[in-house]
């Protein structure tokens, strides 16, 4: 089954074909970066009016890639979590897709797709060692992006409980806010990422760890021990910077030494509540996705860390890691919640979260 995705939750405009929601048979992703770039993050308005202008060609693109005998069976869409107006563009373009196509829709949550990024594969990245989805459930999944960070047990696969999360910003949000207080650009992962590889020294400014007390009522009944909170370090951070350099800019050579701090606290976060998660149940396999998981040191600690647990670690192909369509027409494969009349009527719904039910 050939599955047409349309992702535009937030400042990508993407369209994949996935064959029997695996093969990536053509994957497009327009990003607007560079659009948003000089207001230091994404702006909702600016964000819509680029998905409308690009994603008529941004499909046309996909169905030319995946050729003229590549039938589609079926159109999967983006319905949320992410902007309401951004999000509105792709689930529109999608329902008149399907409906010239004559095929089924299907609604997608995206955070669910994250965490199917690492069963992608194609000519690049066959990913000879990684197993079906569906034999290798109970799985821990780690969904680590600019808009959500959180621990979700896939007892059964396409079937989603969150069992930690952050309290306020996500990881990849914690990365832009300290990149942006510092000077360096949008988006502030990737650069905090460089600068952070460019020190050697052992001497790490003690960043807080951002451990919510337990009983607090904005954990909602989740354990304490697989939550955090971002909020404090980011505030951690602009202290540091007053305190040392007051009003002034931050000397240039000081920028690895700082990020590489800033960068390491978030690690150990993440490492550490996905270590914990590991010890209170058995998993199969710990499966990581979101664009912070391109991240290298997290990688590598996330590694050490399902070493430890004697689980299989399964991250993406660094191109499936940051938004893009090909998680979305996979996961419709395996997910088919909101499909036919109900996924027609479907609206947007911006603040979904991982297993959620429309
Ligand atoms: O998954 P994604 O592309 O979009 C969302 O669904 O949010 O994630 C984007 C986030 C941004 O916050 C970006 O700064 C972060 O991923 N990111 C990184 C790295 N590359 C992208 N964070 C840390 N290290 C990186 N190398
Ligand atoms: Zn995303």
């Amino acid at each position: 089954m050939n599955v047409l995705g349309i992702e535009t939750s937030c400042d990508e405009t993407a369209c994949a074909v996935v064959r029997d929601g695996r093969d990536v048979v053509s994957n497009v992703v327009y990003t607007q970066i560079k659009l948003h770039q000089p207001w230091g993050g994404v702006v909702p308005e600016i964000a819509s009016r680029a998905h409308v202008e690009k994603i008529y060609g941004v499909v046309k693109a996909a169905l030319d890639e995946a050729g003229p005998d590549c039938k589609i069976d079926a159109v999967a869409v983006t319905y949320g979590p992410g902007l309401s107006p951004a999000l509105l563009v792709g689930l529109n373009a999608a329902k008149g897709l399907a409906m010239s196509l004559g095929v089924p829709l299907i609604g997608v949550n995206h955070m669910e797709a994250h965490l199917h990024t690492p069963f992608l594969r194609d000519a690049s990245f066959p990913a000879p060692d990684v197993p079906d989805p569906e034999t290798l459930a109970p799985m821990l999944g780690l969904a680590v992006s600019g808009g959500h960070t959180c621990w979700v047990d896939m007892l059964k696969y396409g079937r989603y409980q969150i069992v930690g999360q952050t309290l306020d910003d996500a990881a990849g949000e914690a990365f832009d806010k300290a990149a942006k207080l510092l000077g360096l650009g949008y988006p502030g992962g990737p650069v905090v990422d460089r600068a952070a590889k460019q020190y050697a020294g052992g001497d790490f400014i003690p960043f807080p760890k951002g451990r919510p007390k337990a009983g607090t009522a904005a954990l909602a009944g989740l354990d304490a021990d697989l939550c955090t909170s971002f909020s404090g370090l980011k505030t951690a951070l602009l202290h540091h910077v007053r305190q040392t350099y007051g009003e002034g800019p931050v000397p240039a050579a000081e920028i690895p030494r700082i990020c590489a701090s800033y960068q390491r606290a978030i690690v150990g976060v993440v490492a550490d509540r996905t270590a914990t998660a590991l010890r209170r149940r058995h998993y199969q396999a710990l499966v990581v996705g979101g664009g912070v998981s391109l991240n290298g040191a997290l990688r590598v600690a996330l590694g050490d860390v399902a070493t430890r647990a004697g689980v299989p670690l399964l991250l993406a192909a660094p191109k499936f890691c940051g938004d893009n369509a090909a998680m979305i027409a996979g996961m419709a494969h395996y997910r088919r919640n909101l499909e036919g009349e109900a996924a027609f009527e479907v609206d947007v719904h911006p603040s979904l979260e991982a297993g959620d039910e429309p």
